[in-house]
C-alpha cells in the first residue's frame, strides 16, 4: 500500500471508532494533563471490614479521621495482585487471611488509567485512557466486555468523603461474606436503622428520615459506560440511597474507542440539573471514586480506586476540571 493509501485508510479507522456527533468534541484532550489513577482488585474488603481493627490495620486511624486516600494511595500495585491471587495476604506485621473465596484464575491484580477532567461551561467531562491488560473471560456479564463507571459524591455523603466507595460497599450485599443467599446492591450506611460488622441488613431508618436525607443530598450518582470492542458505548444513570437504581431522566453521556490495547472512554454530564441530581458548581469540593468491570465481570468482581477530589475550573484538589 502506498503511504499516502495508508493515511486515508488509518484516517477511515479513526472515523469508525470516533462517534460523529462525539460528546465532548469540543474538548482539546491533548492540552489537559492526566492524572494516574491505579485501581485494584478488592476482593470482599467490606465498609464493615475497613472499619474493623481486626480485619484492616488503619480502622482505629481511620475512624480518628484519617482518610483511606492519605494511607494507601500508591500502595495500589501491591494490593491488586495480592488480594486476586485469593491466598492469604503476607505484610511486614505478619499474614492476614484472604479476602478472596473465589478467585477467576488469571485475573490481573490492577488496571492503571490515565484521567483527565474538564467542563465547557455546560457539561463536565471525564475521560478516562485505560489499559486493561489480558483479561479472562469472568462469564458473569455476557452483555458487556467492560464497563466502566465513575461513583460521584456531591460532598453531602461524609461516608464517600472520607472513604469514597467503600461507604457504599457493605458486607451483606450480593456475594458478599454476610449475604446469606441475600441479592442486595450498593447503599448508604444512613439510611439503615442499624449497622453491624455483617451490615445494615433491610431495615431502613423511618421514612420522615429517609426523606430528611434525601431532601439534603444525601446520594452517590453513577454514571457508567457499557462496552463492547467495535460497538458504540452505551450510559447508564443511576443513584445510590437505599439501594443501587437506575436513575431518570438518564442525564450520562457515554463514548468510548479503542485503540491498541488503550481503552478510551468520556463520561459526561451536565453541570445544572434538576433534582434528583444536584448541580455542579465552581467553588464546591466533590469526591469521585473509579470502578472498572473487565473481562465480562459483574457486581464486584470488579476494580475499584481510591476516591479523589474534584473541583470545577480552578482550586486545590485531586481533578481539576478547567473551563475549556
Ligand atoms: C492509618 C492508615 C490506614 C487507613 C486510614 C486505612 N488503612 Fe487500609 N490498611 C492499612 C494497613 C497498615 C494495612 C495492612 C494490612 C493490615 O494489617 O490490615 C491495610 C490494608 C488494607 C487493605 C488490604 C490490602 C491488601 O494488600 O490485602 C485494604 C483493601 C484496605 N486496607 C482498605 C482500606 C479502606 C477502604 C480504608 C478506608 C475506609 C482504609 N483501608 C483506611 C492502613 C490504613
Amino acid at each position: 500500500m502506498s503511504t499516502a493509501l495508508r493515511t486515508i485508510a488509518a484516517a477511515g479507522i479513526a472515523a469508525l471508532f470516533a462517534s460523529p456527533a462525539a460528546h465532548g468534541a469540543g474538548i482539546n484532550w491533548a492540552s489537559v494533563p492526566g492524572k494516574e489513577v491505579v485501581l485494584f482488585y478488592p476482593g470482599q474488603s467490606s465498609w464493615e471490614w475497613a472499619l474493623t481493627t481486626n480485619d484492616m490495620s488503619g480502622a482505629e486511624d481511620f475512624r480518628k479521621g484519617k482518610n483511606c486516600s492519605t494511607c494507601h494511595i500508591g500502595e495500589e500495585k501491591d494490593m491488586g495482585p495480592q488480594i486476586v491471587s485469593g491466598k492469604p495476604r503476607v505484610f511486614k506485621t505478619g499474614e492476614k487471611p484472604s479476602i478472596e473465596p473465589t478467585p477467576i484464575p488469571g485475573k490481573p491484580g490492577t488496571i492503571l488509567a490515565t484521567v483527565k477532567v474538564a467542563n465547557d461551561g455546560t457539561n463536565l467531562y471525564v475521560h478516562l485512557d485505560v489499559n486493561e491488560g489480558a483479561q479472562p473471560d469472568a462469564r458473569q456479564d455476557p452483555a458487556y466486555a467492560t464497563k466502566v463507571t465513575v461513583m460521584f459524591d456531591n460532598g453531602k455523603v461524609s461516608e464517600a468523603n472520607r472513604g469514597g466507595c467503600w461507604a457504599a460497599c457493605h458486607d451483606d450485599l450480593t456475594n458478599m461474606p454476610s449475604a446469606q443467599g441475600a441479592t442486595r446492591t450498593m447503599y448508604l450506611p444512613r439510611t439503615r436503622a442499624k449497622l453491624t460488622r455483617q451490615g445494615g441488613g433491610d431495615a431502613l431508618v423511618a421514612p420522615d428520615q429517609l426523606a430528611k436525607l434525601r431532601a439534603d443530598g444525601y446520594q452517590l450518582e453513577y454514571w457508567q459506560a457499557l462496552l463492547n470492542p467495535g460497538q458504540p458505548a452505551r450510559a447508564a444513570t443511576q443513584l445510590v440511597f437505599d439501594k443501587r437504581d437506575v436513575a431518570g431522566p438518564s442525564i450520562v453521556t457515554a463514548e468510548g474507542t479503542q485503540s491498541g490495547g488503550t481503552l478510551s472512554v468520556t463520561l459526561s454530564r451536565p453541570l445544572n440539573a434538576s433534582p434528583p441530581y444536584s448541580s455542579i458548581a465552581p467553588g464546591n469540593t466533590y469526591h469521585i471514586g473509579f470502578a472498572i468491570h473487565s473481562g465480562h465481570a459483574a457486581r464486584r468482581f470488579h476494580y475499584v480506586s481510591y476516591e479523589r477530589t474534584l473541583v470545577l475550573n480552578s482550586g486545590n484538589a485531586d481533578l481539576v476540571a478547567v473551563r475549556q
